[in-house]
């Protein structure tokens, strides 16, 4: 028999030299389990690390809503392979939530989850090598999703909060990539940004477009819209102001505009993973091809469940009905959190922090690892990035608030 220490040894030499030096978990999914594991031994934990929507008590939620729709879903909604594409009639109704004046999907296809969807968009904009240009900061997976594509990330800073977007470093950057690869891939996860919790002021994403619309006869643009959050907003209408900017910019032609869609966050079907890459002012059989190979190729068909989940509530008036009013609950216990935090932090004479949309906001940290850790060690679990600590407001309940604000004044 073989000693296990020795099948590890041979896997080794097996795996290839530039993939043995991973980290063994993600590491925001490896600071929950650390925070899980010291709840379990009884320690008072704040664990601000998640990135899913939990209750005041930590448990999650599960929208009553769409699990009411999951329950009547038949058999042969569940079982069969959806098409290699997805089925239009999901394409259509998860591009009709944000855009409901289209009557098609356009050009798209269904993805597990929008990093599916993420993925797909540097398989077909971009060659290996190159580079995709996003906000900083930035949700972390988008470097391992743009890495296992054999791309990178590169950015342009999110302003300071009441501050105007830096243009010219926008058109700087961007005019760079364009010159040195012909062309660019732009992810700007907006409106409702993760990690900081913020979105565009209308001047700042009229000038972001400016840019683009300036630097386009240099090459081939494409801006993916990564919209994973707006069904959590303070303010629905500024979102749909800024879908309506966006969908008006695309029509002008000069830009490819797409989005990446997700059930992961609308829904609370995370674990379904649904989710959608389309560009729904674009009809082009190539592109449409071209999707198609990449769904073949990388996962064949993306789930069929959640697609007939979300094909059955496009239907259902009242179920829409219904599922509106749960996010606007969710939507206003994410605000009061937020006001929750600012109030504390105010007590502690610092500066109270902005929430626009989404599940986190970014606090200012000068070393963000060494104040993540020393949070840490007071109980306090948040995730370290470059610019600060990403705050998961979606786990952190207003009661935690001031106990927050206080190991976070120690720590810094
Ligand atoms: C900014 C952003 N984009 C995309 C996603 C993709 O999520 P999923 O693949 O679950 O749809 C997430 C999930 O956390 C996210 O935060």
């Amino acid at each position: 028999m073989l000693e296990v220490s020795n099948i590890g040894n041979l896997m080794l030499h097996n795996l290839l030299p530039s993939r043995r030096d991973f980290p063994a978990d993600d590491p925001i999914f490896a600071l929950n389990t650390e925070a899980q594991s010291r709840v379990a031994k009884g320690e008072r934990i704040i664990n601000a690390t998640v990135g899913a929507l939990l209750d005041d008590n930590g448990q999650i939620v599960i929208l009553d809503t769409v699990m009411e729709l999951w329950r009547e879903l038949t058999p042969k909604e569940i079982a069969p392979y959806a098409p290699i594409s997805g089925d239009p009639a999901y394409l259509t109704a998860m591009v009709q939530r944000y855009w409901p004046e289209l009557a098609y999907f356009g050009t798209g296809c269904a993805t597990p989850g929008g990093s599916g969807a993420l993925a797909l968009s540097v398989r077909n904009f971009l060659e290996p090598g190159q580079a995709i240009l996003t906000l900083a900061p930035y949700w972390g997976p988008y470097d391992t999703i743009a890495q296992e594509n054999g791309a990178h990330v590169e950015t342009f800073p999110m302003p300071e909060p009441g501050h105007a977007i830096d243009a010219l470093a926008l058109m700087e950057k961007a005019r760079n990539i364009l010159e040195r690869q012909g062309r660019l891939l732009i992810w700007l996860n907006d409106p409702c940004h993760n990690p900081t919790g913020r979105s565009t002021s209308p001047a700042d994403r009229a000038a972001i477009l400016e840019v683009l619309r300036e630097l386009c006869h240099l090459g081939p643009i494409t801006l993916l819209l990564d919209l994973a959050y707006l069904e959590y907003a303070a303010d629905p209408a500024e979102v749909m102001a800024a879908l309506q900017d966006y969908a008006r910019f695309a029509v002008e032609g000069q830009v490819l505009v797409g989005a990446s869609l997700s059930v992961s966050k609308t829904l609370t079907l995370y674990g379904a993973r649904a989710g959608a890459l389309v560009f729904p002012w674009t009809r082009d059989a190539s592109l449409q091809a071209a999707l198609a190979m990449s769904c073949r190729g990388i996962f064949s068909n993306a789930p069929r469940a959640p697609q007939s989940l979300v094909v059955r509530l496009a239907k259902d008036g009242k179920a829409q009905a219904r599922l509106a009013d749960e996010h606007r609950h969710w939507s206003e216990k994410l605000s009061s959190r937020a006001q929750a935090l600012s109030g504390a932090l105010r007590k502690e004479e610092l500066p109270g922090v902005p929430w626009q949309g989404g599940f986190f906001v970014t606090l200012p940290a000068k070393n963000p690892t060494a104040v993540a850790g020393r949070l840490k060690d007071r109980g306090v679990f948040v995730v370290p990035i470059p610019q600060g600590l990403r705050v998961g407001l979606c786990g952190l309940s207003a009661r935690d608030a001031p106990v927050f604000a206080s190991a976070y004044k120690e720590s810094l």
